[in-house]
């Protein structure tokens, strides 16, 4: 049997932080314990790929239909401990435009929604592990009831392995944003290389702002939760 290191708890997000009420609302007030599954539960139904379609690969859109803001191509890929794809990985991603606002009745943010911008896809990881996404740069935004403060421009990510119990869901960062160094989310994680693990890797290109973005599932270096 191959042993598990267990994860540096510096690594992943510490959870209820001061100063964010929400946090409270949305994370266990005491510590986690691990509840094996059951057979039934990893049984099935696995291929979650097939129940769940794949659903706009691009955000962006063109012409008349195009969403205002900054042209990106978010390149993510889905890697396991060692580093080897994880092909077939269901990854669901969504963000706010570029004014900082999200399609759902609780953003109560005063800012313009944006016709042309939806804010959310439904993404199959190739044989590489990777996902592609043509989308806008999102706006950063205040957290509301939270003193001013503003969360830095992120993108939100959910993945699912092969069986529905099987689900990472979290958040990445833009390089060179000064919001990052004060956000509350990123900042939860304690270790600065997990922390820095989180941002994506800017790579120009001819015609777009091309993002890199490794997303590892499990293990030591396994991305922090971030609801
Ligand atoms: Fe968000």
């Amino acid at each position: 049997m191959i042993a598990i290191e267990p994860r540096d708890p510096r690594t992943q997000s510490q959870g209820v932080e001061p100063g964010y009420e929400q946090t409270g609302k949305r994370w266990p007030s005491q510590a986690l314990c691990r509840r094996p599954q059951t057979a039934a539960e990893l049984a099935g139904p696995i291929a979650v790929e097939r129940r769940l379609q794949p659903v706009r690969g691009d955000l962006a859109g063109h012409g008349a239909k195009r969403a205002i803001g900054q042209l990106i191509h978010l390149r993510t890929r889905v890697v396991d401990e060692d580093g080897a794809p994880v092909a077939g990985a269901v990854v669901e991603v969504w963000h706010c435009n570029a004014a900082g606002k999200y399609i759902h009745p609780n953003d109560t943010h005063d800012a313009p929604p944006d016709p042309n911008f939806y804010g959310a896809a439904r993404l199959v990881a190739d044989g590489e592990g990777l996902v592609e996404l043509r989308t806008i740069k999102p706006g950063a935004y205040p957290v509301p009831d939270a003193g001013g403060w503003w969360r830095p421009p992120h993108v939100h990510f959910s993945v699912w392995g092969r069986v529905w119990l099987s689900r990472l869901v979290t958040q990445m960062f833009f390089p060179g944003e000064p919001l990052n160094e004060k956000d509350a989310i990123l900042n939860a994680i304690r270790d600065p290389q997990a922390r820095s693990s989180c941002i994506a890797r800017l790579v120009p290109a001819d015609n777009y702002l091309i993002y890199d973005y490794q997303l590892v599932v499990r293990g030591r270096k396994g991305a922090p939760a971030m609801p």
